[in-house]
């Protein structure tokens, strides 16, 4: 099952240059999508998670697995590698949690919310 990475690309950090003529959540998509791609790990664009006070902002979304969001990254190729890999580990696992040990470490300190998978139709 895909993990999906979401990316808030109206997010502006308190660094935010208004003269760069983009946001930071567009400088950090730009980063997160190729280094995404080439772990197989999908991406998308929205505008606003509701964590602005928080950004640069992201969700690790995959169905039926625990999701979670992300924040407080600067637009950097550090912290877009960091996600990616996390992404692909969570990619990997069956329920979504990847143990500590793998964190990469530019995740670590990052994580804001944490969301259950909903109950199948069944339950
Ligand atoms: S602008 Fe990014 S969370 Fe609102």
């Amino acid at each position: 099952m895909s993990t999906w990475i979401t990316i808030c690309d109206t997010c502006k950090t308190e660094s935010w240059d208004a003269a760069s003529g983009r946001t930071d959540g567009e400088a950090l998509a730009a980063l997160i999508e190729p280094a995404a791609a080439a772990r197989g790990v999908k991406t998308r664009r929205v505008s606003c998670l509701m964590g602005c006070k928080q950004g640069c902002n992201v969700a690790i979304q995959g169905a039926d697995k625990l999701n979670y969001t992300l924040g407080r990254f600067e637009p950097t190729a550090e912290a877009a590698e960091a996600i990616a890999d996390y992404a692909a580990l969570h990619q990997e696992s069956a329920t979504g949690q990847v143990p500590f040990r793998q964190w990469p470490q530019g995740v670590k300190g990052h994580f804001v919310t944490r969301h259950p998978p909903l109950p199948s139709e069944d339950a």
